[in-house]
């Protein structure tokens, strides 16, 4: 069966072609970073308006690389949220649309599934059960995840997801957005022993995290700095202070990953979402889990930050579990911004 899915949650329009026997087939691709830069984020409206422009070409894009044509298309697939609402609405929209002129079934997804499933796309591939560490711009969260559609939340942020303590501390050194790549290039010439940030609820029995507590701890060190050099902040004052900001984020993340490991005594970690692409947080979960006797799953590099190809795939997983009422499909639709994973979880 080959599944056409659409993402359009945020900003990256990401369209692909998943067979539920062959795997991913090809995807394709378009970043709105260059549009939003000028703004310092994403600006919604923008990113909706883009979305529309980009959806079709992207999938002749993707059914020519495919060697396919909408007729050998079996079912649709499109990121339902969370997201923004106006950008979910239209990979929704045109998702249904499509699935309405041909007759086919139409999948909503959730995006975090979406990622939290992206690693089996790689090999190895994760075995169940496992711990999932989901970290994007949006969301940081410690899942247990028996098989797919059966997710546990073990832990969450309780304020900032650690993408975004990525992105605002990358803001507030002026490196431009999305933070986290720039932040963490800068962090490679720079000495993260230098300052000393906090790295809030490490110690804490549970598996929650906290991270707004660290942007502020930032913009302290930065003011300071520029009130002793006279305001004119030197590179290498921004690179030890990127390398602090990388090096506390991390820290906590693999500390609550660990824990997770040995509260659940699973010996399988899955890591998911945009922070996933972070160096130095894939080599400390490598170096923690072979501590554990375990092993440690990354998504293929480019398929961590949004793309169609984990929607399709995340879809063709939901088909082959039996989770998708394939028959009963409508194409009256609804998107939602804000959406718990757990409510697409089934107890068994
Ligand atoms: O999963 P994603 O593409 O979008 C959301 O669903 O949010 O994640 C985007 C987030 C951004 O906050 C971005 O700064 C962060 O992932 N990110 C990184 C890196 N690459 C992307 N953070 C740290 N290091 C990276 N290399
Ligand atoms: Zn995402």
């Amino acid at each position: 069966m080959k599944i056409l899915g659409f993402e359009s949650s945020c900003d990256e329009t990401g369209v692909a072609v998943v067979c539920t026997e062959q795997g991913l087939l090809a995807h394709a691709l378009h970043s709105q970073i260059a549009m939003h830069e000028a703004y310092g984020g994403v600006v919604p409206e923008l990113a909706s308006r883009d979305h529309i422009q980009r959806v079709l070409p992207l999938t002749r894009e993707v059914l020519g690389k495919a060697g396919l044509t909408l007729n050998d298309i079996d079912a649709i697939a499109y990121t339902a949220g969370p997201g923004l609402a106006g950008a979910l609405l239209v990979g929704a929209s045109v998702a249904q649309s499509v699935a309405w002129a041909l007759q086919l079934p139409a999948i909503p997804v959730h995006h975090l599934e979406g990622h939290l499933l992206s690693p089996l796309l790689a090999e190895p591939r994760p075995p169940f059960p496992f711990v999932a560490l989901l970290v994007s711009g949006g969301h940081t969260q410690l899942m247990k995840v028996e098989r797919v559609g059966s997710y546990e939340l073990l832990g969450e942020t309780l304020d900032d997801a650690a993408g975004e303590a990525f992105d605002k501390s990358a803001k507030l050194m002026g490196l431009g957005y999305p933070g986290g790549p720039a932040l963490s290039r800068l962090a490679e010439e720079g000495d993260a022993s230098r300052f000393d940030l906090p790295r809030p609820m490490l110690h804490s029995r549970d598996l929650d995290f906290s991270f707004s507590g660290l942007k502020t701890a930032v913009l302290t060190r930065l003011n300071q700095l520029r009130k002793d050099s006279a305001g004119a902040l030197e590179a290498q004052d921004r690179a030890d202070l990127a390398a602090a900001t990388e090096a506390a984020i991390v820290d906590v993340l693999a500390a609550k990953s660990i824990k997770a490991m040995q509260q659940t005594s699973l010996k399988h970690l899955v890591v998911a979402g945009g922070v996933g692409a972070n160096r130095h947080l894939r080599e400390r979960l490598q170096a923690a889990m072979q501590g554990l006797g375990g092993k440690v799953y990354f998504p293929p590099l480019q398929l961590c930050t949004d793309n169609g190809a984990m929607i399709a795939f995340a879809a063709a997983q939901r088909v082959l579990a039996g989770l998708e009422d394939l028959k009963g499909s409508h194409h009256a639709f609804t998107v939602k911004p804000r959406w718990d994973l757990q409510e697409v979880s089934v107890a068994r």
